[in-house]
Order: C-alpha cells, then sequence, then structure tokens
C-alpha cells in the first residue's frame, strides 16, 4: 500500500543547455542537450521515492518510446505504476526546454500528449482512499484534479495542491486544498502582489489564506521559502549551493515536504527537510532525474 498518491502527467524532457536562454526570434548554438524524465507529477514521484517514501503515481501515457522511458524509469524508482494507463490513442508528452548553464534558470513548453485527455472515469479512486496524503499540480485536466481532490478529502486524507503551471481556480479548489505550495510567480497570478521580498511573500501568503487556504508555503527560488497558517508565519532561506540546473526544484521541494508530513514531522522540519532536497536537486542536470537520495541528501 501506498501511503501516498500523486495525480499528475509524465512528460520526456527534452533539455537545451547553452550559454543563455534564447529570445524571440534568436538562433543560439548550445553545448549539450539531455532527454530524461519530467513532468511535475513525475519528478515528485521520483523525489518521495528516492527518499524511501512509498508513492502510488496515477497518470496517462502512450503506447510509444517515450511511454517505455516513463515505465523504466517508474520501475527503476520503484513507483507503484498499476493506475498509469497506457493509451493506444494518444502519444505521450514532450517538453521543452532551456537552460541558462552560468545561472541554472529555464524556460519551458510542455505538450503534455495522452494525460490531456484524462477522464474522471478513468481515475479509480480506490488507490486514493487507501492513502494518506495526496498529491497533485496543474498539469492535467482540472474537472479530474477536481475530481481527486474531493475524493482525497472525503477519505480523510490531506491535500497538497501545487498550483503549477497557474491557471485560475474556482474557490472549490481552494477549500479542499491543506498545503497550497506556489512558487512566487504562481503566488502573484493568484493574488496579484509581486514578491520581491519577505514581507511580500507574508502579504501574499495572507491573501491566499483568506481566500479559503489553510497552509500556504511559497517557494522564492534562491531567496528561499515562507510559510504561513495565519497564525505562525516562518521564513527559510535557500541553501547555499551552485546551481547548474533549476528544473524540477520546485518538484523536489513538494515531495520532500509532503514525506517529512507523512513521517509527521513538525511544519518547521518538514520545510527545512523540503528546502535541503530542492537545493540539491539543483546541483544535477535533468529535472526526475535531479531527484537526491536519502543518503546523497546525508
Ligand atoms: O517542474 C518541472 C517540470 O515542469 C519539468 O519536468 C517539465 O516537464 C514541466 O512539467
Amino acid at each position: 500500500m501506498s501511503d501516498i498518491t500523486i495525480l499528475g502527467i509524465f512528460v520526456a524532457d527534452i533539455s537545451f543547455s547553452g550559454d543563455k536562454i534564447p529570445i524571440e526570434g534568436e538562433t543560439i548554438l548550445g553545448d549539450s542537450y539531455n532527454v530524461g524524465p519530467g513532468g511535475k507529477g513525475c519528478n515528485q514521484a521520483i523525489a518521495i521515492s528516492r527518499l524511501g517514501g512509498k508513492v502510488n503515481f496515477i497518470s496517462k501515457i502512450g503506447n510509444d518510446e517515450y511511454g517505455k522511458l516513463a515505465i523504466n524509469n517508474f520501475k527503476k524508482d520503484n513507483i507503484d505504476i498499476s493506475n498509469i494507463i497506457i493509451s493506444k490513442k494518444h502519444k505521450t508528452g514532450v517538453a521543452g526546454i532551456h537552460i541558462d548553464r552560468n545561472t541554472g534558470k529555464n524556460a519551458i513548453t510542455v505538450v503534455r500528449g495522452a494525460p490531456a485527455s484524462l477522464t474522471r472515469e478513468e481515475i479509480d479512486t480506490n488507490k486514493i482512499k487507501q492513502s494518506k496524503i495526496f498529491l497533485t499540480q496543474l498539469e492535467v485536466p482540472l474537472d479530474v484534479t477536481l475530481y481527486c481532490l474531493k475524493a482525497a478529502k472525503e477519505n480523510g486524507l490531506i491535500n497538497i495542491l501545487n498550483p503549477a503551471p497557474a491557471c485560475k481556480l474556482s474557490n472549490e479548489f481552494f477549500k479542499l486544498v491543506d498545503y497550497f505550495t506556489p512558487n512566487e510567480t504562481e503566488a502573484e497570478y493568484y493574488t496579484g502582489i509581486k514578491i520581491i521580498n519577505e514581507t511580500d511573500a507574508k502579504k501574499s501568503a495572507l491573501k491566499l489564506i483568506k481566500m479559503g487556504i489553510k497552509n500556504v508555503i511559497i517557494t522564492l527560488g534562491e531567496k528561499g521559502l515562507f510559510f504561513s497558517n495565519g497564525i505562525e508565519n516562518i521564513y527559510i532561506k535557500s541553501i547555499q549551493v551552485k546551481a547548474i540546473d533549476t528544473t524540477g526544484a520546485g518538484d523536489a521541494f513538494n515531495g520532500g515536504f509532503t514525506l517529512a508530513l507523512l513521517k509527521g514531522k513538525k511544519i518547521k522540519e518538514c520545510l527545512e527537510f523540503a528546502n535541503r532536497v530542492a537545493g540539491l536537486s539543483t546541483t544535477k542536470l535533468g529535472a526526475g532525474d535531479s531527484m537526491p537520495t536519502l543518503n546523497e541528501l546525508n
């Protein structure tokens, strides 16, 4: 039985590393490329599993080469794949990622492929019901996400929503979520507050709490993170590393946080653990491939 269920997508991340991220109309010569596992849900599942957690991943892939890459990676990382639907009609998705090798920053386009056609009827909620925490993002169709959040809540699970990529959400979502984990850009999308410093992060978190969310964690990249539940406020600095690729750092954070929460750690410990997992993930190339093991973390 998996204590954590994740709903999300797998895509093959095709990453190009170069001296800069090209701007509109520009062609640049890069220095390397890599094809590896990606998609926020997949990356979060890999993060949890490598840290020693049991995770069930609900997703949809195609019956093609990238679909095989998905299954091989899930098996290698001991992820429960009994809820992975293999579609004969749709292709496995792909993400094109440009990485600035000097800063590790990126720009991403995701073409979701098969999971864009995921329906409520295809979801077996039994696995969700047997878990303790449900973690999801906004890369599968919204009605499916809402359906699973409701099933999880009705069965007493803790719901964690990583609201990425940012998109318009109804109030229903906010009420079902126990932990809301945007990055600073996504938080600005939901609140209209631009985050430059800790004070802005606090304002933004409090606004989200007024919207019905119980706990807010805003990840601030190299500036760290901010947590609030309206009573307790915690700011934590990021760990100092030489980032070579920040793709998937948010996913590493969400995975680490979810696992620490499952283990019953206090909120500050959960945040510190997740912060270290995220920091370490930026020192390796790739998204799913960059998730650290517990040994590496220690
Ligand atoms: O969070 C990083 C991920 O976002 C990448 O792996 C990419 O596939 C997109 O889904």
